[in-house]
């Protein structure tokens, strides 16, 4: 074992100031007297753009921009939709590997921000709208990576939910709402699967940059979560490196060309940076960089073997796809004439832009893995891959290629120019040629199939008219494949929504806040984000969250608990019988919410906390189980600084989408825990009868003086009393108004104010 300690306390202030900062685009400062080499770190996430070549490849910052040609695998969109963390877990595997063997120490991702708004740019990149799908999802990414001992970079941390001003944007966000939507997903893949290294956002949270923020980086991060790693800012993210320092920001990317070091060492030697602070990132960094060089050699036999690794981006995406309609028409019958329409079908958009974006190795279409087969198909261009541009004779051609077809199918989708890293959209729509042709090839034909190419929610005016829906997201450099071997039923459509199409643009939850007002973004709609805010509106939507079609049906049975009584250390097992009533072999995915029964403000409606996929044969009935705990029942309660459930009832619903549960049970929740509550003169009635510590001192009192809106009593003008009213009465009524009801004396009031003073001590 290396002794960082020692080697620490050999450094120089000169030498420790320039570990903390890049000593190029993409690799970590030499220090030679040392034996400290630099190491390299490459984007990420969805496969390796390592950019290679000395200096004639460097644009005019030293970016080295030639990158190696790799495996290009679906993006997160994609995966995230396969609900499976296993296959995940090997996708993370297959990069690890690639790492391994071409020397990258860190893979930067996987990008887990929440996908607030389907208008941002890069949600494509992003698994979820939802934080625990999120954070298991990417957990398993991790796992798989940094089994072969190489580095992820989990990013970006945090709120960097839009493009639009990201890197200068102040994220207002109350904090309830940051700890169950948008640092959740965080917390999982951190507690689970301690990535090597996290990164920081550009943007600032409440007025902070994340860059400089110590209650972030350090306070939640380091203290509750027990990261271990480096924290290393997104690529240009620092604006003062000493406060960086001090919040626990270790490593500037990329290189500061030695500007920012010496700004740290003058700050220690004017004492406004403790050096001790210094050391603390300077280690940070130094486990990781030698974790990785010290056991390279434990990793000798590691392959980028392309054609393996392009057979595993096939296989993976194959799991990702989701069907989103089918009205019997797919899998398509190899003796139909089959009609593909649309440019997509010979370029498909598999990837997006921006930071991500990989050199692929070889990229096959449905067209060329149709041709392989021997399928019988007639092409037909219809509209551009890239623009929204109608050519007439294009278009003519292409409706007429469908007429004469049993099935027509268009590969539609969002072309490069409205999807990307650095900028949002600015609706969800299609391109209009597209729509226009699939209205007109509706007209021509009633077996339409329709799939899509796109990185986020879009509308589908058509999707009432046409026979079947194939989403696949961007499914990276095996699409084709994947898509060939879907849509004939080669494999059978598993994937699920990981977020909800809405109905319009107008109906998403922070459609009026969304983009901010060029200084600021604020997050007004709280935890209602994604199914949470369209349940909670009873709001229709084209597709719901965890939504996905399959070739074969399920069925689901038996709803067990393991016990109806759970507390704060206890865990409950949940059971449930999933059975494959169909012709094919299939996977299914078993999800469970929780819906908060006990009437506690501002909760959803339910919220995923477990789910699981099963691949089951015809006829096979497989028992699933899942296991829950407090805190799949919790919310998170600023005046506590902690999770907090209330004892009462909660609700377990299992089924194979948000809006489809095949099953449910309750529980009853004690806790030991309680809400700090203030007493004072405009404390409830309400408030204190909820607490175990206050509510017989309520009681006492008003059964000795008497209660004057108990149901049935006398209450003179304002009617008669229903239990309703009484309650609300009661509930409302705040201590300095117990006197003015003549319902206590006011020194009977003043001994009651201490009396709870003291329960609640
Ligand atoms: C992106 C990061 C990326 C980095 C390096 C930034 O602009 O936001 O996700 O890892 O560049 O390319």
């Amino acid at each position: 074992m290396r002794n960082i300690k020692e080697l620490v306390e050999k450094m120089t202030l000169e030498e420790k100031a320039s570990m903390c900062s890049g000593e190029t685009f993409w690799d970590t400062q030499t220090i030679e007297r040392l034996g400290i080499p630099s190491v390299m770190v490459s984007d990420g996430p969805h496969g390796l753009r390592k950019q290679e070549g000395g200096k004639e490849t460097e644009d005019q910052l030293g970016n080295r921009l030639n990158p190696i040609t790799s495996i290009c695998f679906p993006a997160a969109c994609a995966t995230a939709s396969s609900f499976d963390t296993d296959l995940i877990e090997q996708m993370g595997e297959t990069l690890g590997e690639e790492c391994q063997a071409t020397d990258v120490s860190v893979l930067l991702g996987p990008a887990i921000n929440i996908k607030r708004s389907p208008l941002c740019g890069r949600n494509f990149e992003y698994f979820s709208e939802d934080p625990y799908l999120t954070g298991k999802i990417s957990a398993a990414h991790i796992r798989g990576v940094q089994s072969w001992n190489v580095g992820t970079s989990l990013k970006h941390f945090a709120c960097n939910n839009q493009e639009y001003l990201r890197m200068s944007v102040d994220s207002i966000i109350d904090e309830r709402t940051l700890r169950e939507i948008y640092l959740a997903g965080f917390e999982i893949a951190v507690k689970e699967s301690q990535p090597k290294t996290i990164m920081c956002s550009y943007n600032r949270i409440n007025g902070v940059y994340s860059a400089e923020n110590k209650k972030l980086l350090s306070d939640i991060l380091r203290d509750e979560w027990g990261f271990k790693g480096y924290v290393m800012t997104d690529w240009g993210a620092v604006a003062d490196r000493v406060k960086g320092i001090a919040a626990g920001l270790d490593l500037e990317m990329p290189t500061s060309h030695g500007a920012n070091d010496a700004k740290i060492v003058e700050a220690v030697k004017n004492g406004t940076l403790d050096e001790k602070l210094l050391d603390k990132a300077v280690t940070n960094l130094l486990n990781v960089i030698f974790d990785y060089v010290d056991n390279k050699s434990k990793h000798t036999d590691a392959k980028f073997n392309r054609e393996r690794d392009h057979k595993k981006a096939v296989e993976v995406e194959s799991e990702c796809a989701v069907l989103l309609k089918n009205n019997g028409v797919l899998p398509l019958n190899k003796e139909k004439k089959i009609a593909y329409i649309g440019e997509f079908a010979e370029k498909p958009r598999y990837q997006g832009g921006g930071s991500s974006h990989i050199k692929s190795w070889k990229v096959v279409s449905a067209l060329d893995a149709a041709k392989d087969k021997g399928r019988k198909i007639e092409y037909s261009k219809g509209f551009p891959f890239n623009k929204d541009e109608l050519n007439q004779s294009d278009f003519d051609a292409a409706v007429e290629c469908a007429k004469n077809a049993d099935v027509a199918v268009v590969f539609a989708g969002l072309p490069d120019a409205l999807e990307s890293e650095g900028f949002d959209r600015k609706n969800l729509d299609l391109p209009e040629c597209q729509n226009k042709l699939i209205e007109e090839i509706c007209r021509v034909n009633k077996n339409v199939v329709v799939v899509l190419h796109n990185g986020a929610p879009v509308i589908l005016p058509w999707r009432d008219k046409v026979s079947a829906i194939l989403e696949l997201y961007l499914g990276g450099e095996g699409v084709g494949e994947a898509c060939d071997r879907l849509l004939y039923g080669e494999t059978n459509p598993c994937g699920k929504l990981p977020e909800t199409f809405p109905v319009k643009l107008e109906d998403t939850p922070c459609y009026e806040n969304f983009g901010g007002n060029g200084w600021t973004t604020e997050y007004k709609e709280g935890v209602y984000v994604g199914y949470r805010y369209y349940e909670k509106k009873k709001m229709a939507v084209q597709y719901p969250f965890g939504f996905g079609l399959s070739y074969t049906t399920f069925e689901f049975s038996n709803l067990k608990l393991s016990s109806s009584k759970m507390d704060d250390s206890s865990k409950i097992t949940v059971s449930v019988d999933v059975k494959n009533t169909g012709c094919m072999r299939g996977k299914e995915v078993v999800q469970l919410y929780i819906a908060d029964k006990t009437g506690t403000f501002g909760r959803p409606i339910k919220e995923l906390k477990g789910f699981k996929k099963v691949q089951l044969d015809p006829q096979e009935f497989k028992t699933i189980e899942l296991e829950i705990d407090a805190r799949s029942l919790s919310w998170y309660s600023q005046d506590l600084g902690d999770w907090f459930a209330k004892s009462g009832k909660y609700e377990i619903l299992v089924g194979n989408s948000s809006d489809n549960i095949l099953a449910k049970a309750e529980i009853n929740f004690t806790t030991k825990k309680h809400l700090p509550i203030k007493i004072g003169p405009d404390t409830t009635m309400g408030l204190l009868i909820e607490d175990e510590r206050t509510a017989p001192i309520v009681d006492a009192l008003f059964n000795k003086n008497g209660n004057p809106w108990e149901e049935g009593a006398d209450i003179g003008e304002l009617g008669e009393g229903s239990a309703e009213m009484a309650n609300a009465m009661f509930t409302g009524l705040p201590i300095k108004s117990i006197a003015s009801f003549g319902i206590a004396t006011r020194e009977e009031v003043d001994k009651f104010t201490e009396d709870l003073k003291k329960a609640v001590e």
